[in-house]
């Protein structure tokens, strides 16, 4: 299994092009299945999480065809992906390829809307909490389809199509909101979502739909209005870059000191994250383009953060915050308030000579002058790439172990921070 080996001590320096969102991507390549049309994908990161997705979308019956190069088109861009769900030739989403992945028990929304049935695994994903299926399940059982829990899989009819209605999510869930939308473009009639999510990978997959024929008001706000429509059809769209991405690189420079351009990056999408580095002393500004993220040799000013949905400040983030943190110069607290068991790299920080206390929902982090490096291994994938951020900074080598989690969702992660100065290597055994 491969390893990621990091020699800390180098300031980062230079230019990080920012890929596609992943969690825009997934839901994007989902929306494929509204329509027996092409839809064109531009700007998707080549990532694991996109891969199972893929295999999972064939299986329905998508066809793909990943567009070649355009004359002039730089080789880090992402890749354009066209996928055509001309007939679904199972709505079935066996456990062998939902169980790995969270996100794939989502094609239970256009499966439900197109075809009027779906059979589809609970799911799997990162180890970050219980995670239920209950919002889902009241939502589109709120349309109109009759749901049932049978042998480890959600079984969804209905007789005569989805019908819009009223639903008020009890809980912000993006994953819910994704599927309510894309379910409601087929109902019959008007739905309004309330407490909907308004993280802007779901106003990106509302843009895209819009593109498809949709019609759709107030996608990034709490309420969204869905009038239904007959059909869909095709449409080309752009994945907006990776908030994660850019928030993880932002933290990174900030760990290490110096001065990195974040190419790509749009710093509407993370203002919270923005906002706390600034905070932190780490500078911090929009330039053409992107975002410059620089520190010199003045000390990281502890700041405390507490995890909401957007616009607050991003779970995804967390993990990352924390190693910043570990070198804060005074004590930082840290609440998340997302998921019950996001603390996994508590631990392995630790591992590092990061002084943290839990204190339920809370980390207190203590800085320390100094990381050293260790062995270490992360059990989901923010929580892995905060051990590379610590690495990055701390005295000596850390070893990553269990890098699987990073190819979820870091495309290019050594060749993108080993281009800006850093000693980052993978090692294959
Ligand atoms: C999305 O997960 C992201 N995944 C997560 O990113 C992200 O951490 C999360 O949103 C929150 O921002 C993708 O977009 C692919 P939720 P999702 O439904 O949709 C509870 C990463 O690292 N809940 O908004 O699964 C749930 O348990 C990943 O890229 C219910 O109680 O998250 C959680 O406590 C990890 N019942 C809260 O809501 C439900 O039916 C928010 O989860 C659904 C969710």
């Amino acid at each position: 299994m491969d390893k990621i080996r990091v020699t800390g001590g180098n300031q980062l320096e230079g230019a990080i092009t920012i890929s596609g969102a992943k969690n825009a991507a997934l839901p994007l390549m989902i929306a494929s299945l509204l329509t027996e049309e092409t839809l064109t994908l531009e700007n998707v990161p080549h990532l694991a999480d996109v891969e199972s997705l893929i295999r999972i979308l064939t299986n329905h019956g998508v066809d793909y065809r990943v567009e070649g190069k355009r004359k002039g088109q730089d080789s880090r861009q992402g890749r354009t992906i066209e996928f055509t769900a001309g007939a679904i030739v199972d709505t079935t989403a066996p456990y062998e390829l939902v169980s790995r992945m969270r996100a794939s028990f989502w094609v239970i929304g256009p499966l439900l809307a197109r075809m009027g049935e779906a059979r589809v695994s609970l799911p799997g994903g990162c180890a970050i909490g219980t995670r239920p299926v209950d919002l889902f399940i009241d939502v589109l059982a709120r349309l109109g389809a009759d749901i049932k829990i049978e042998n480890g899989y959600a079984v969804a009819t209905t007789a005569d199509g989805l019908v819009g209605a009223h639903y008020e999510f009890p809980k912000v869930s993006v994953g819910a909101t994704h599927v309510a939308l894309m379910a409601a473009t087929l109902a019959k009639g008007r739905t309004v979502l309330s407490n909907a999510a308004r993280e802007p990978e779901v106003a990106d997959l509302a843009r895209c739909l819009k593109a498809m024929g949709a019609r759709i008001e107030g996608e990034g706000s709490s309420t969204i209005t869905i009038d239904g429509v007959e059909r869909l059809g095709g449409a080309r769209h752009r994945v907006l870059p990776d908030r994660i991405e850019t928030g993880t690189y932002a933290i990174a420079v900030a760990m290490t000191g110096g001065n990195v351009l974040l190419e790509g990056a749009r710093p509407e999408l993370l203002e919270s994250a923005l906002e706390a580095l600034r905070s932190a002393g780490v500078g911090v500004e929009r330039e053409n383009g992107g975002i410059r993220v620089t520190r010199g040799n003045e000390p990281i000013r502890a700041v405390d953060i507490t995890t909401q949905p957007f616009p607050g400040f991003p779970t995804d983030l967390q993990a990352q915050f924390m190693a910043l943190m570990t070198r804060a110069d005074g004590t930082a607290e840290i609440t998340e308030t997302i998921f019950e068991n996001r603390f996994m790299h508590v631990q392995e920080l630790a591992r590092l000579g990061a002084h943290i206390n839990l204190d339920g929902q809370t980390a207190v982090v203590e800085g320390v002058d100094e990381l050293h490096g260790a062995q270490v291994m992360a059990t989901d994938l923010r929580a892995s790439v905060s051990l590379v951020i610590a690495g990055l900074a701390a005295r000596g080598t850390t070893t990553v172990n269990r890098v699987y989690h990073l190819d979820r969702g870091f495309e290019r992660l050594e060749d993108k921070l080993s281009r800006c100065g850093a000693v980052i290597e993978r090692v294959s055994e």
